[in-house]
């Protein structure tokens, strides 16, 4: 009996997709030319390896879509592997629109499919069978060609892109900062302490360079608070000096004044109340060139850390930081 004569089991359609979006793919777009030249392409995520010898693939499309009169007949369609940064690409192609391709530059494929730049892994397929999925047909194509790179892939998961880590590795750092606090009364887990102390790290080869250059802490912390944006009052300073735990110090500022690093903007004279703190051309070569360490220390870091666990950790602090935004930063929002 085939499976269209049997009754279906009965459960809820929602769940269902629920359920399997817990199975976490990679996304793809495929995209075919119909035989008027019109081109078709279609987000994803159901692409799948079936053989190495011969090289076999599958993908299904759901026989609603538009593009189905051109797969049922297509003899080549081109598979994208998407990259982590393509998940708006993934979104148009989700799309039904009349061209989707319209303002995108593609090259053009075996049997005339569109081949779109920047994805992680390109394939050329030859249609070699198509079979009736039930609401959906299966696609299998055969490789006749193939290009890859070490672009991290997007990821979908649950109804969202999403950008895959390394467990093992996670499970390491665990294990060596587990290690490490095991003496400290600090909760090593919290967030409090795991962000604190990688800015604390990163900050402190910072002020390394910043001794180097004769500055004690106090005088690095102005230095980039004004590099940040300068034209900030002594009150200013003094507020976020107290926030990062510096001892709010006028000494300081006459003392880089005198040393040409720092220039003050008087304004009515009240110099102590209105004047405004700027770095000087001196003041300004020197924070560039800290910043310049900086970046560098930072992309020596990252590029230990590797591509896709950097893209991880940006995401994550960004999403962090907009949670916590409610305490405005002085920092970053002054
Ligand atoms: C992440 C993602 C994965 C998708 N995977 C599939 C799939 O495997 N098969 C399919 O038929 N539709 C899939 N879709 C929906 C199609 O992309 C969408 O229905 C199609 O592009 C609509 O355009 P068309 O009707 O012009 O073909 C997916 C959508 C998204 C966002």
């Amino acid at each position: 009996m085939s499976i269209a004569n049997q009754p279906s089991p009965s459960f809820d359609q929602r769940e269902f997709r629920n359920a399997l979006g817990t199975f976490t793919t990679g996304v793809t777009i495929i995209t075919a030319c119909q035989a008027d030249g019109k081109l078709v392409g279609v987000t994803a995520n159901s692409f799948n390896s079936v053989s190495l010898d011969p090289p076999l693939v599958l993908w299904s499309l759901a026989k609603s879509s538009n593009s189905l009169a051109a797969f049922e007949v297509a003899e080549y369609w081109a598979v994208h592997i998407l990259s982590h940064d393509q998940d708006q690409l993934a979104t148009h192609f989700s799309k039904r629109a009349h061209d989707k391709f319209a303002g995108l530059h593609v090259e053009s494929g075996m049997g005339g499919a569109p081949l779109l730049a920047g994805c992680t892994t390109r394939m050329e397929c030859k249609t070699a069978y198509r079979y009736d999925g039930g609401d959906h047909i299966i696609m299998v194509g055969e490789v006749m060609h193939f290009e890859h790179s070490d672009i991290a892939p997007l990821v979908y998961q649950r109804g969202n892109y999403a950008i895959a880590t390394r467990k093992e590795l996670a499970d390491e750092a665990e294990a060596l900062i587990k290690a490490t606090a095991a003496s400290s009364s600090f909760d090593e887990n919290s967030m409090s302490y795991l962000l604190g102390s990688a800015y604390f790290h990163l900050y402190g080869k910072l002020r390394e360079f910043g001794a180097a250059k004769g500055l004690n802490d106090a005088e690095f912390f102005v230095l980039n608070t004004l590099a940040a944006r300068d034209g900030r009052s002594l009150a200013e300073l003094n507020r976020l000096f107290a926030y990062a735990g510096h001892t709010p110090l006028i000494n300081v500022l006459d003392d880089m004044t005198a040393r040409g690093l720092l220039d003050i903007a008087v304004d009515k004279g009240e110099r102590n109340e209105r004047g405004l703190f700027y770095l000087t051309a001196i003041g300004r070569d020197l924070a560039q060139a800290i910043g310049d360490s900086g970046k560098q220390t930072e992309l020596e870091l990252l590029n230990s850390l590797g591509m896709v666990d950097t893209i991880a950790l940006r995401t994550l602090l960004r999403r962090f930081i907009a949670l916590t935004d409610e305490s405005k930063l002085p920092l970053d929002n002054e």
